[in-house]
C-alpha cells in the first residue's frame, strides 16, 4: 500500500500486530488455509502477523479453565493471543453457525483482549450457500466483545475444492478478498493506533472499502 504520504508519519511508523485465529482443529482444515492466506494481506500492509492454531492447544471447555492441566494451557493460550492490534477470526460453518471450538477459545480469552481491536471475519462452508450464518453470528459476538469489524468479510463455499495444493484459493476473486480483509485489519488498526479517527470513521463507513 502506498499510504505513506496520505496518512502521515504517525501512521507510517505505527507498529501493528495481527493474529489469525483458526476455529477448526482438523489437520487438513480449509479454514486454516484461508486465515493463513488472509494474513498475507496484513503482512503486505507491514503488520507483524501470527497464526494461532487452536489445534496446537489442549484447551479445556469453559468452566474447567482453573483445573490442571487445563489451567496452564489456558495461560499459554492467553499469553500467545496477547495484545494484538487486530485479529482475523476464521471458522467453518457447522450446523448453521460458527464452530464451538472458536467460541470456547473466545470465551477463554481475557475479557479485554478484543475490546477496541480490529476484527476480520472469514467463514468456510462445505455447502454451496457459503458461510453467511457464521459471518453474521460472529458479528453479533464481535459486538459483545466491543471489537471493530472491518468492512470486508469472506465467505468461502464448497470448501473441499476451494484451495489448490499450493495453498492458494482456486478462485482468484476469493484470494483477493482474503488478502483484502487482512489488509483492512492492519490498515484500520494502524489508523486507530495513530489517532486518525476521522479517517478511520469515514473509511469504516464504507467510502473506501479498499484502503490505499
Ligand atoms: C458437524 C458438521 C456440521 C456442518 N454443517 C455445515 C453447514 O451447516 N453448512 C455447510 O455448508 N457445511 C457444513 N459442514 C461442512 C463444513 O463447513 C466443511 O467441512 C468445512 O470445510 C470444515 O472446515 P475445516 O476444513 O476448516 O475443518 C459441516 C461439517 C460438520 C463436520
Amino acid at each position: 500500500m502506498s499510504d505513506s504520504s496520505r496518512y502521515g508519519e504517525a501512521y507510517d511508523s505505527a507498529v501493528v500486530t495481527v493474529v489469525g485465529l483458526v476455529g477448526s482443529l482438523r489437520a487438513t482444515s480449509t479454514t486454516r488455509k484461508a486465515v493463513r492466506y488472509a494474513l498475507r494481506g496484513a503482512e503486505d500492509s507491514r503488520a507483524q502477523v501470527r497464526l494461532l492454531d487452536l489445534g496446537t492447544y489442549d484447551l479445556p471447555l469453559l468452566g474447567r479453565e482453573r483445573d490442571e492441566p487445563g489451567r496452564s494451557e489456558v495461560e499459554r493460550f492467553q499469553a500467545e493471543l496477547g495484545s494484538a492490534d487486530g485479529y482475523l477470526f476464521g471458522s467453518p460453518e457447522l450446523h448453521g453457525s460458527f464452530s464451538g471450538v472458536l467460541k470456547n477459545a473466545i470465551d477463554l480469552a481475557d475479557r479485554e483482549t478484543f475490546s477496541g481491536k480490529m476484527l476480520g471475519l472469514i467463514g468456510v462452508a462445505g455447502g454451496r450457500l457459503g458461510a453467511g450464518e457464521t459471518l453474521s453470528h460472529l458479528r453479533a459476538v464481535a459486538r459483545s466483545l466491543r471489537a471493530w469489524v472491518v468492512p470486508t468479510e469472506v465467505s468461502i463455499a464448497e470448501a473441499d475444492r476451494a484451495f489448490g495444493a499450493d495453498g492458494a484459493p482456486i478462485d482468484h476473486a476469493i484470494g483477493e478478498r482474503l488478502v483484502l480483509v487482512g489488509r483492512q485489519v492492519a490498515h484500520f488498526a494502524r489508523l486507530h493506533k495513530c489517532g486518525k479517527h476521522l479517517e478511520f470513521l469515514k473509511e469504516m463507513e464504507g467510502a473506501a472499502v479498499e484502503p490505499g
